[in-house]
């Protein structure tokens, strides 16, 4: 059973392993991506999606993000059904009577001009709270999806006060339903921190430090913290929370936004009685940002943590395999989609894994491992971006195609010089 083994897993995992390796120096893991050749006509072998994540065992690294698309039973069979690789419900706490939520609480930016209601979507926001659905039913639901389906990954998201016996008593509550493993939702950005929960925690290391302190001394089964990219350095609340015992992470939640002001009642959006509140950004829009905080924590964690024992699953608007690729190309054991799911339903993970696979076959990738971190190695500094294009330019002896310098640069040919300074 998977969670005899993870069980063994996290006690061997616990903080007195962290000590051990905080701060150490280890080395990379070698990258097999330069031994690969390109995939030749006649390669039949289907690429193989499947992970294995801090003992979890998945069929594809697509795992659907707390939000709406885990917020019951019937839900999350469905995702299971599709064939989600792990579906991290919607997130609970002891006592749903304080989540009040409001409506409307969701407001979507659309990309051509003016907010046409026929362009596509590329930003949504919400003021959505955590589960306000009772604990118990909650539970029940989790209990009744593993009994069905004991070979699939559920995972727990759960939230609490700055409070060490309720911490517990959920953990121990979440754990008696049989779920693979927990999230730590320090991230939400809205309403829940006027409770000094989520993102309030996720944003101070002291405070985070103590609370995974509190969870992985409870905890049987793997953890991850979800990290709020509501902060400067994000990589810093990580390091906390893996040297705290976590044996994951996960980046990022929704980025902290106003989606717009009505120009007609000059009421902010979205409107509750003529008022708002600054809400939570996700979609399409996000992914870049997505990707330089996951590029972030990977990078400290590649330095300081060993690949073997911790994880890192990304977040972000994602919504093609390519998206995905592009996560687990910076170091992402498991891609989560919220947003995305809620836009185009369950059935995307279909597009997502044959979009994958063909990513994996044009670069003849057999598994996920074969280019997980393969990309990271390609960011550097800005000042050895400079030293690289001077060295290029002295032994090419070539005709640089972009402008020497700003002093080049001419009124006339504006958008021409733009244009050659862009990379795709
Ligand atoms: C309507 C909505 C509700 C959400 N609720 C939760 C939640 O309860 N817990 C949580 O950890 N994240 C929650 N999220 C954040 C998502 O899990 C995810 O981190 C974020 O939306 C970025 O990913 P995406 O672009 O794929 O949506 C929610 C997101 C949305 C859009």
């Amino acid at each position: 059973m998977a969670n005899l083994s993870m069980t063994q897993l996290k006690t061997r995992n616990s903080a007195s392993r962290f000590s051990f390796n905080f701060s150490k120096k280890v080395y990379p893991r070698p990258s097999r991506v330069d031994f690969k050749v390109f995939a030749s006509e006649g390669q039949v072998s289907e690429p193989d999606l499947s992970v294995k994540v801090n003992g979890l065992h998945m069929p594809n690294p697509f795992v659907i993000g707390s939000g709406p698309p885990g917020t019951n039973y019937t839900v999350m069979k469905r995702a299971f059904d599709e064939g989600w690789g792990g579906v991290i419900a919607k997130t609970v706490s002891l006592d749903a009577a304080k989540v009040i939520n409001v409506t409307p609480r969701y407001a979507r930016l659309r990309a051509n001009a003016n907010g046409s209601a026929k362009g596509e979507i590329i930003g949504w926001q919400n003021i959505e709270l955590i589960s306000d659905r009772p604990l118990e039913t909650m539970l029940k639901e989790f209990k009744q999806l593993k009994e069905e389906y004991p070979d699939r990954i559920l995972i727990a998201s759960i939230m609490e006060e700055y409070n060490k016996a309720a911490w517990e008593e959920l953990i121990d509550r979440v754990e008696q339903t049989g779920i693979d493993a927990i999230e730590i939702n320090f991230s939400c950005p809205h309403g829940m921190p006027e409770r000094k929960m989520g993102a309030a925690v996720g944003q101070d290391c002291a405070l985070l430090e103590e609370v995974c302190g509190w969870i992985n001394a409870k905890a049987t089964v793997p953890v991850w913290a979800k990290m709020t990219p509501n902060i400067t350095d994000i990589s810093q609340p990580a390091r906390v929370a893996l040297s705290s015992g976590c044996e994951g992470i996960a980046a990022i939640n929704t980025i902290m936004s106003v989606m717009g002001i009505n120009l007609n009642t000059l009421r902010p959006e979205p409107c509750v009685e003529g008022y708002s509140t600054p809400g939570g950004y996700s979609a399409k829009a996000v992914h870049p940002i997505a990707l330089g905080k996951v590029m972030s924590i990977a990078k400290m964690m590649k330095s300081e943590f060993d690949s073997e024992n911790y994880s890192l699953s990304a977040i972000g608007g994602v919504e093609t395999g390519g998206d995905a690729a592009e996560f687990i190309l910076l170091g992402a054991n498991t891609v989560q989609v919220c947003t995305g799911v809620m836009m185009h339903g369950y059935g995307l993970v279909k597009k997502l894994s044959l979009e994958l696979k063909d990513f994996m076959k044009k670069h003849n990738f057999t598994s996920i491992e074969d280019f997980r971190g393969a990309s990271l190695q390609y960011f550097t500094t800005h000042t050895d971006l400079v030293h690289r294009r001077q060295e290029a330019i002295k032994q090419r002896k070539a005709i640089k195609k972009g402008l020497q310098s700003d002093k080049d640069w001419t009124g006339d040919g504006f958008v021409k010089e733009s244009e050659s300074m862009v990379s795709n």
